[in-house]
């Protein structure tokens, strides 16, 4: 009898969905890759700035494991940490490898792979294409798909949107629903196992630097479908962004990682032009208020403090919550090598040229930490057992999730140019899992009932079906406008229980408004009406999520600031003589007066404050509802402690 072949179904097109393609082809199994848009066009795409790994090319003494160590700090120790570990060892392999498969690095005039700095590590560790590292890496990835799709082993469909899974009686699921966005035709597809690669949700909030696609409505049809979703209040909010009325652009870290420097008048209100205003007029408060990090701290620090400075002080440039990027120290040469692409895209969009005046930038919803909950297998030696199938799997067994739609590798705060790496890592970690899967299947999906699939399209042929009787006053276009102004509003930088507490109620209405939606156009052909009507249904779920997850979590933790929790470090505290006392302590070597009584006071209030301590947010779906719970992290490795990025 002929060798039966794994088949998987890899939902969306982005540097996850590629790189686990590949290598899901490499074991000889056969792919179907769906993606909502052209390949191509994934949102991987507008990655900008580059990818982490630590080569050391430039003799700096950095290495695996202080890329691990940079990593779980910046997250504020959320992470689990086998994964961290294990994803930033894999790392300089990973780069070589897209060496290898041709992506455009820059390279020292020596011709070594060169590297530049991101936020929160002093190393030069980010591997770079310009400043259009995202599109290269996809390209390149895109192309070695494209042998498998020549050979057989890929089909690829694009413009297909994943609407649910196909679950049996026994929980398993067995294929996807898939919605063809020309015809309007809903069907299904069996396989061994279906990942979500579909990124991340950050058009919840209306403005992101996401794509438009980036709506969360995979996840969240996974969620609604019993899976389980993680850390959903853990939002990055990248500190620098291209203001805009259609949608923000990013403005890549890389700019300060080649040294732009962000300021603002000290004088509130100058409104003189900023070449004008002379440098001791100028107050670069990241390097003041960070001597070692300075522009480099992580994003989380970084969008505080021009909160603060805007908000708080009230020195945003034009009194608008805007600070200057500055790069015009450098001359033009150098910025077209190193940053032509997103210098090119300012220009593009506010008509000032970079190379000659300060950019004005904005923090801007960027990224979720959080997403759908996926489990992992340790080796037993701190790393992670790449052929566990428990790998990568959400809470549904065969039912898979990679890149910014699953929530492991990042904390409550992701360091730069760490997501394509994630992306990558997590496509190439959790293939053999899958196929291993596949083959201990006692019961194979084309063996499955077809009542099963039937029933699964003919539910989602009934709720577009609905969709499209929808008739109301609403309009779903504005309904999202202010279900993202809910979240703007309330649930960003700085956190506060009231205005949580405000937002839900407001969310909830806009989710009884929804009923009275109105579906504007009802054809067949190429319409995309009822998929926003039910992208925004989801949508709404997971402003729920991320601001109940929000309300609980009582506690200041990287991208979760919320003052009134925000306890105070001692003056002259260092977190390292904390860990210090902790193990004498754990040898019986100390007497209580060898650790300040007022910083050990102020670490027992930090480990006592909460039940969230350290805990991963759950949330499930219960009558229309998340319920939350909390699961341990994984701090087995380094121990956490308040971080300090001075
Ligand atoms: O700033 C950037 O280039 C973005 C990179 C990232 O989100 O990792």
């Amino acid at each position: 009898m002929a060798k039966r072949r794994g088949k998987f179904i890899v939902i969306g097109g982005g540097l996850a969905g590629l790189s686990l393609a590949m290598k899901l082809c490499e074991h000889n199994a056969e792919v179907v890759l769906v993606s909502y848009q052209p390949v191509k066009r994934s949102h991987s795409v507008c990655a900008q700035g580059g990818i982490n790994a630590a080569i050391n090319s430039k003799g700096e003494g950095d290495s695996p494991d202080i890329h691990f160590y940079d990593t779980v700090k910046g997250g504020d120790f959320l992470a689990h940490q086998p994964l961290v570990r294990d994803m930033c060892f894999q790392a300089p392999a990973i780069i070589h490898l897209m060496d290898r498969m041709g992506v455009t690095f820059n390279r020292t005039p020596e011709g070594h792979l060169d590297f530049r700095r991101f936020g929160g590590t002093l190393y030069n560790r980010t591997a770079f294409s310009g400043s259009t590292t995202g599109q290269q890496l996809l390209y390149a990835l895109d192309e070695q798909v494209r042998r498998y799709e020549a050979d057989g082993l890929v089909t690829k469909l694009e413009s297909h949107e994943y609407l649910g899974a196909v679950i049996d009686e026994g929980g398993v699921c067995r294929g996807a629903v898939i919605h063809d966005l020309h015809t309007s035709e809903i069907f299904t597809l069996g396989g061994d196992g279906v990942v979500l690669a579909t990124g991340g949700p950050t058009q919840v909030y209306g403005r992101s630097t996401g794509s438009t696609v980036c709506n969360g409505a995979a996840a969240m049809s996974a969620y609604l479908q019993g899976a389980r979703y993680a850390n959903g209040e853990f939002i990055q909010i990248h500190p620098t962004a291209i203001p805009g009325q259609d949608k923000l652009r990013l403005m890549s870290e890389s700019a300060r990682g080649e040294g732009g420097r962000i300021w603002v008048p000290r004088k509130p209100g100058d409104d003189r032009n900023p070449l004008d205003i002379p440098e001791a007029e100028r107050y670069y408060f990241l390097e003041e208020n960070h001597p070692l990090f300075g522009n480099l701290v992580p994003r989380d620090v970084a969008s505080r403090e021009i909160y603060d400075v805007c908000i708080n002080q009230g020195l945003g440039v034009g009194g608008e919550p805007m600070v200057y990027l500055d790069l015009t120290h450098h001359t033009v040469e150098y910025l077209k090598e190193r940053l032509g692409g997103i210098l090119e895209i300012y220009e593009k969009f506010t008509g000032d040229d970079p190379h000659k005046v300060p950019m004005k930038i904005f923090p801007a919803v960027h990224y979720s930490m959080g997403g759908i909950w996926t489990d992992y297998e340790g080796d037993g030696h701190g790393l992670i057992d790449h052929r566990s199938p428990r790998n990568q799997m959400t809470s549904i067994p065969g039912l898979y999730a990679a890149g910014e739609a699953d929530y492991q590798f990042h904390g409550s705060n992701r360091l730069g140019a760490n997501s394509l790496l994630s992306c990558i890592y997590t496509g190439q970690m959790m293939a053999p899992g899958m196929v291993q899967y596949g083959k201990n299947l006692n019961l194979h999906y084309e063996d499955v009932s077809s009542r099963v699939f039937e029933s699964a399209r003919q539910e989602w042929q009934g709720r577009f079906d609905d969709i499209k009787r929808m008739n109301g006053r609403e309009n779903p276009h504005v309904l999202h406008r202010e279900l993202g102004d809910v979240l703007l509003s309330n649930v960003l930088i700085v956190r506060e229980n009231p205005k949580l507490e405000k937002a839900l109620t407001l969310i909830n209405d806009i989710q009884v408004r929804f009923r009275e939606v109105k579906c504007l156009d009802t054809t067949h052909w190429s319409n995309p009406a009822p998929s926003f009507i039910n992208q925004l249904h989801c949508m709404i779920h997971l402003a729920k999520i991320i601001t109940v997850g929000a309300l609980k979590r009582n506690e200041f933790r990287g991208a979760h600031y919320k003052p009134e929790f925000d306890l105070k470090q001692p003056d002259n505290f260092d977190p390292h003589e904390y860990v210090d006392y902790l193990e004498k302590l754990q040898y019986g070597e100390v007497a209580g007066t060898e650790f300040q009584p007022g910083h050990l006071e102020y670490m027992k209030r930090f480990e006592a404050n909460n039940k969230e301590w350290l805990k991963t947010t759950i949330a499930q779906h219960r009558d229309g509802e998340p319920t939350i719970h909390y699961e341990d992290v994984d701090t087995s490795q380094i121990t956490p402690r308040p971080r300090k990025y001075e």
